[in-house]
């Protein structure tokens, strides 16, 4: 067997990449490796998002190229790949900066790795691909080979033709693109058969999802997430990312209805400032944010609330930052993300005027977050006392303890679950910590009896 290095950065759908392109390498004879030491086969999956993320990717090469002489000297041969959104964005520039790396491809075309790994097999050059090819990779892509593991994810959607100002997706991604439904059900099945409990649909708008239905009509998320709840021993469903103007009536209807969908919402808004949503090219206003997140939780009165923010995008003021405030302290977030804005090359608010300072940023940011921090820490308290289900997926750190999540996607850690791995459970949350929350037996009993099933 040849070993298999991957390291993932950025979002969940690079995850989901990463899994597929080991499925893909399995039948050459790779094997998933821990480590890149000595491994025959690495690849770097990587994120274009913000600086920091595209430029750990280099430091992380020039790691990898030391293991590449290593291994050279010791009559070995290990090729380095670049996949992901850098490799799509900055394509044969990463081979000039990096010479080590022997293939950079991009996040459409990746089932050509095999033939790339043959072409550099014969000859000492290196192979490139960044095309968004017609034929759909997905189609090409084999049967998942491997246990997902309890909770899993499934590309239903890919792309992004949103443009928002500041965002590189739609250079890295391309155009939006759904899966046909079938495709979706049928892989969603397999991961099931393969020990998957939840399966978290994702992609990069994903509440824009039409894909073609079995019916030859135009499905839309909510169709299909009703559809999957019909699943067999599919507990749970969760979806990531909505954007807010596709968040429509029929999904929101969903959350109310179909109890396999977790009450967990990501739904990033970005600012509270309208006159920065308009320079964002967000389509939306903070008004409408509000009155989607009434209508959602009405529909869902439980649901936890997360979303994304950035702070110190060209031109904010002082003013379009305390209307972010606002806007938090109005919706009451269960978690949230926030970044300072970063310049990405080839986004029109890259080359905007009134760029802000970075210590503007900093100090903006520092403020934002010990809000979200605050809110997450009270939604948190508020489970205290709670009853609720938790699904396990690995084991904890402690000797017979495992992890899961509860259906507000917090982490819970349970003593004496060690043996429930993949299997949903009602824990009463003991404790809360900082960053999770401690189940325990309702009864002695309870952990022999299968509570959610
Ligand atoms: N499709 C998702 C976002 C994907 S990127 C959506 O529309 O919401 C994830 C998050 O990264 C974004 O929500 C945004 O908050 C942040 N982000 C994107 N570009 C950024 C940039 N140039 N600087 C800082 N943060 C950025
Ligand atoms: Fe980026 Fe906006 Fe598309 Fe989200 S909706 S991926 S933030 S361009
Ligand atoms: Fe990053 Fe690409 Fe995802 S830029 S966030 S890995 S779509």
């Amino acid at each position: 067997m040849k070993k298999l290095f991957i390291k993932t950065y950025g979002c969940q759908m690079n995850v989901y990449d990463s899994a597929r392109m080991a499925d893909l390498l399995a039948p050459l004879g790779y094997a998933p490796a821990e480590a890149p030491d000595g491994a025959d086969m690495v690849i770097l999956n990587t994120c274009h998002i913000r600086e920091k993320a595209a430029e750990k990717v280099y430091s992380e090469l020039g790691r990898l190229k030391h293991l590449k002489e290593e291994k050279a000297e010791a009559g070995g041969r290990m090729v380095i790949a670049v996949a992901g959104c850098v490799a799509q964005a900055e394509g044969e520039e990463i081979v000039a900066r990096q010479p080590a790396v022997d293939i950079v491809v991009g996040p459409q075309s990746y089932h050509r790795l095999p033939e790339m790994i043959a072409k550099i097999a014969r000859g000492t050059g290196h192979a490139l691909e960044t095309e968004f090819p017609a034929v759909d990779k997905f189609d090409s892509l084999p049967d998942e080979s491997r246990a997902p593991g309890p909770a899993a994810f499934l590309t239903v959607q890919e792309g992004c033709d949103k443009f928002c100002t500041f965002c590189v997706v739609p250079y890295t991604r391309g155009a939006e693109f759904s899966r046909p439904a079938a495709q979706v059900l049928n892989e969603a099945r397999r991961l099931v058969s393969l020990g998957a409990r939840e399966i978290t649909l994702l992609g990069q708008n994903v509440n824009a999802y039409a894909g073609e239905g079995p019916d030859g009509k135009d499905w839309s998320l909510a169709r299909l997430i009703r559809e999957l709840a019909g699943i067999d021993g599919l507990a749970r469903l969760r979806f990531t990312t909505s954007h807010p103007r596709d968040m429509r009536d029929d999904l929101i209807a969903a959350h109310g209805e179909v109890p396999q969908l977790m009450p967990y919402l990501h739904l990033p808004i970005q600012s509270g400032s309208d006159a920065i949503l308009e320079a964002m090219n967000r389509g939306h206003q903070a008004a409408d944010y509000l009155r989607l997140v009434a209508r959602i939780r009405a529909a869902r009165p439980d649901l936890a609330l997360s979303s994304d923010f950035i702070v110190g995008f060209p031109g904010e003021t002082d003013a379009d930052f305390r209307a972010t405030m606002k806007l938090v302290e109005e919706v009451n977030y269960a978690q949230a993300f926030s970044f300072k804005y970063s310049p990405r090359p080839g986004t029109p608010a890259s080359t905007a005027a009134r760029q802000v300072p970075e210590d503007v940023k900093s100090a903006r940011l520092l403020e934002l977050q010990a809000l979200l921090a605050a809110q997450q820490g009270a939604f948190n308290a508020s489970c205290a006392g709670r009853v609720m289900d938790v699904l396990f997926e690995k084991p904890g750190r402690k000797a017979g303890q495992a992890v899961g999540r509860s259906p507000y996607l917090q982490p819970v850690h349970v003593d004496g679950a060690g043996d429930l791995i993949g299997q949903i459970r009602t824990v009463r949350i003991a404790e809360v910590l900082s960053n999770s929350l401690r189940g325990a037996w309702l009864r002695e009993d309870a952990c022999v009896s299968e509570a959610a099933e």
